[in-house]
């Protein structure tokens, strides 16, 4: 019945035990979710009014396939003034969430057989896109040795004649890294050297700690720009992810191309959701910086909590998005509540099915080493979470047995 396509799919894995996890709760379980990838927040009631405002008058039809002109107006003056990115409205294309602009970006760039260099560990849905588009997904790993960050060395190492891009997430989920000027800048100047494309998905632009700003890459020079889509939307920094809005800034060739795969897909993104973020983004911001504040406290915590749980190591600090991201390797080999866990999906699956405490392995970001600990929820689940992970491993693991 299927074709090849739907074939090769696979399911989006953190999707998955974010589903089990809520499976068992619905069950009446008492699981502690910190699986989740979406702010705790509520949307802030700017973005609220903005959409019954809408739905009020009647604002309840088609709009242009890339968004209302007021809405794309908006966002090229927030990149012009918070980003230094100068864009024009027709510059910009809104969609269904920063995953459907994704899409759109790797269907109208990669040709059958044409390559983009995706750095592991990697947010899970980058490599099944470049699958999805026709493309190939060259993974790259980087680990704790270079601070999760892709090197201008592994970047060359990786280029055939068929390198079409670069996919950069900065910040990182899962790592949290944020790339620094200098780093960033080596990066397009290779893509400018090989003439590639850099698609730069900075959706967790408004989320970093200890002082880290993020450079977005379209900032690094006309030529950058002329090679750059940058991605970005609400669901993050306007804790709006059940809106479904997200965004393109690309050059005017592609962004007319996606406006015209859009149009004969999903058409416009919700016209009640435009409207809510178009008042999002024209009202009041600090709790943008509220949300901050609040994610850090819990940043800090976890990382205070993982430096006493026996077998998890935090190897990089992360300095952005809302994840912790450690090493577990030590704990494979172990026997934690009746089974033998050899990999992190083992780990993850005693830790949900012994401790109700749901996390993420890290194989579903190309990263078999590592386990993703959401902490977008509140202080007392991030408590009651690690203080059941700690339980069970104490009860279960002898340190000295650790490798
Ligand atoms: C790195 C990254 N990019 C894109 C997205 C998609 O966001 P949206 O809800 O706007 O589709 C996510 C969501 O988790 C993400 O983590």
């Amino acid at each position: 019945m299927l074709n090849t396509r739907a074939k090769n799919l696979s399911p989006s894995p953190t999707m998955a035990i974010d589903g089990r996890a809520k499976k068992l709760i619905a069950e009446g379980v008492d699981v502690v979710n910190l699986s989740v990838g979406e702010p705790d927040f509520d949307t802030p009631e700017t973005a609220k009014a903005g959409g019954r405002t809408a739905i009020d008058q009647g604002f309840t039809k088609y709009t242009a396939a890339a968004g209302i002109i007021e809405l794309r107006e908006a966002i090229a003056d927030k990149l012009r003034r918070e980003n230094g990115l100068d864009y024009s409205a027709d510059e910009i294309v809104v969609s269904n969430g920063a995953k459907h602009s994704l899409f759109n970006v790797f269907m109208v760039l990669l040709d059958p057989g044409d390559e983009v260099i995706i750095q592991a560990p990697y947010w899970v849905s980058y490599p099944e896109m470049a699958k999805i588009s026709g493309g190939t997904a060259v993974i790259v790993k980087t680990d704790a040795s270079t601070g999760f960050e892709l090197t201008p060395d592994m970047i060359e190492r990786s280029l055939t004649a068929k390198t079409k891009a670069i996919n950069l997430n900065n910040p990182c989920n899962p790592t949290g890294v944020v790339y620094s000027r200098e780093k960033l800048q080596a990066i397009a100047d290779i893509a400018v050297r090989n003439n590639l494309m850099i698609i730069s998905d900075e959706i967790y632009e408004r989320l970093t700690y200890d002082g880290a700003e993020v450079v977005c890459m379209a900032t690094l020079g006309p030529d950058v720009r002329a090679r750059t889509i940058t991605v970005n939307g609400f669901s993050k920094a306007y804790a709006m992810t059940g809106w479904r809005l997200g965004y393109t800034a690309s050059p005017k060739p592609l962004a007319k191309a996606m406006t015209e795969l859009q149009s004969h897909s999903t058409s416009g993104p919700s016209s009640i959701t435009q409207k809510a973020a178009l008042a999002g983004l024209k009202g009041d911001r600090s709790f943008i910086t509220t949300m901050r504040e609040e994610f850090d406290k819990r940043r800090r915590f976890a990382m205070e909590r993982l430096r006493s749980i026996q077998g998890f190591e935090l190897e990089v600090v992360p300095s952005g998005a809302f994840y912790v991201f450690p090493n577990v390797t030590k704990l494979f080999g172990q026997t934690i509540g009746g089974g033998k866990v050899e990999t992190t999906d083992d780990l993850c699956l005693a830790i949900l099915d012994e401790a109700r405490v749901a996390i993420v392995p890290g194989s579903s970001f190309g990263s078999p080493e590592h386990v993703r600990i959401s902490y977008a929820t509140s202080m007392d689940k991030l408590r009651e979470g690690f203080d059941r992970i700690e339980k069970l491993l104490t009860a279960n693991v002898a340190t000295a047995a650790l490798r």
